[in-house]
């Protein structure tokens, strides 16, 4: 299992740094694909486990996936295998997204549960009870949804209790070949739903309200083969923009959606940062400046996002006075807290508030990544900590970080990979 090495330069980090295209969305276009027979491409993918991962649930059905690392053609023509089995569903959740289309278009589907995740149970309820919405019959026996339709899914109206972004996906995607119209209230408007909203625009659906939480789906009889350009990953994007922020540092995040990451930003301003942005640019200017502590909350899109709620709370634990986050989406989403604190930083927790009071220095240590966005945190904590820092199960960061090594190299951060070959 790799880990990473990080020694800190003593330099704040400070440059450009490209922004690769958003795994959130990608993940979803790849499914999607399925919806038509023929050939979708996909650009702008980035080259990570979890587009990998992906891939091998679309082949496993029957697809083919050609093109190089950051074109995907998705040749949906084979798919006849209407199964994604547990040992790839349990890996990444987002296979779960195959349900939808495989169902409407194939009318029966067998995909594993995708049980829980480091930090929760992480149901899928809501996709379940959107299909259903929609006319799919759908059992849950021996740890794997079966879905099915007795021809073409007649369409229907579901209002979603809460906002989730998976279960959007899925019932999106299902309502686009039903025979008739299906309206989703409540449903998520963060920019990877409209990147997909596109795509299916693309391929031959009527669908009006994008970006809004009312989405009308016209369903048709046949969709046919589209286009997908990537949109940036805001969760990277912001990521290094935290570390410019932990290290005081002045960092220009480019081929990015400022707006995307409008919530960050706005805290980065309240803390004293000074944030400039363009059209496709955003930078973060941490420098001789005395940054403020902050109170922020994690809530769905345009709020500021639970994925960059650990990289935040990590620049907080470096931020004089008391700062607050709360996390209202994933309210056991913490595990890094315990981890933090092992690089010295006063974090506590109660209910699903962390209460951080900032330290003059963390120190480095040996840590664990218990997901993706707290292996990021704990790599950003790192690049500021006294001495050595070593995080383990870097796997997870490759999960959703394209050339993360590279890309802190060109800043001038130095996290070196170690691979274990035991
Ligand atoms: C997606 C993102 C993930 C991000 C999360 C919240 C992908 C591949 N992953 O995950 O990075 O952290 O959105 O922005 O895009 N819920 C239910 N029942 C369901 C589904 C969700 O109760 O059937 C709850 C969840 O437990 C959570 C909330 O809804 O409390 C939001 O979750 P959701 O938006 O669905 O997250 P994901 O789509 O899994």
């Amino acid at each position: 299992m790799d880990s990473f090495s990080i020694v800190p330069t003593g330099k704040p980090l400070s440059g450009e740094v490209e922004i690769s295209g958003a795994k959130n969305a990608v993940l979803a276009t790849m499914t999607a694909a399925m919806l038509a027979d023929g050939v979708t491409t996909i650009t702008n993918v980035p080259y990570l486990r979890d587009t990998k991962t992906m891939s091998n649930v679309l082949r496993v059905i029957g697809c083919r996936i050609d093109g190089g690392p950051h074109e995907f053609k998705v040749d949906t023509h084979g798919a006849n295998h209407l199964e994604a089995p547990y040992e790839l569903v349990s890996t990444m959740r987002a296979s779960f997204y195959v349900l939808g289309p495989l169902v409407s278009r194939f009318g029966r589907c067998r995909v594993s549960l995708p049980g829980g995740c480091a930090w929760g149970p992480r149901p899928v309820d809501l996709h379940l009870k959107g299909l259903e919405a929609l006319g799919a019959n759908i059992e849950v026996t021996h740890g794997y949804v079966e879905a099915t339709s007795n021809g073409r899914l007649p369409g229907g109206n579901f209002r979603f209790p809460i906002s989730s972004v998976g279960a959007t996906v899925n019932v999106l995607m299902a309502a686009t070949l039903a025979k008739g119209t299906s309206v989703l209230e409540n449903a998520a408007i963060e920019p990877e739903i409209d990147s997909l909203v596109d795509l299916l625009l693309s391929m031959g659906v009527k669908i009006e309200g994008r970006g809004t939480r009312s989405l009308v789906v016209h369903g048709v009889e046949e969709m046919h083969p589209g286009f997908s350009e990537t949109i940036p990953d805001r969760i990277e994007a912001g990521s290094f923009l935290c570390g410019a922020v932990i290290s005081r540092g002045k960092v220009k995040t480019t081929k990015c959606d400022p707006i995307h990451i409008k919530s960050l930003l706005d805290i980065f301003e309240e803390m004293g940062c000074i944030v400039h942005t363009g059209k496709d640019w955003a930078e973060v200017d941490a420098s001789s400046r005395d940054l403020k502590p902050v109170h922020v909350e994690a809530v769905p899109y345009p709020g500021f996002p639970t994925d960059l709620q650990a990289p935040l709370m990590a620049v907080l634990a470096t931020v004089p006075g008391e700062s607050k986050i709360r996390d209202t989406v994933y309210i056991d989403r913490f595990k890094h807290v315990a981890e933090l604190n092992r690089l010295g930083a006063n974090i506590s927790l109660e209910g699903n508030t962390a209460t951080i009071k900032g330290v003059e220095k963390l120190q480095g240590a040996p840590v664990m990544a218990s997901d993706l966005r707290a292996a990021a945190a704990l790599v950003i904590a790192g690049l500021v900590a006294d001495g050595e820092t070593r995080v383990s199960r870097i796997y997870h960061l490759d999960r959703g970080y394209e050339n993360f090594e590279a890309k802190m190299a060109k800043l001038g951060g130095m996290v070196v990979r170690l691979s274990d070959q035991s």
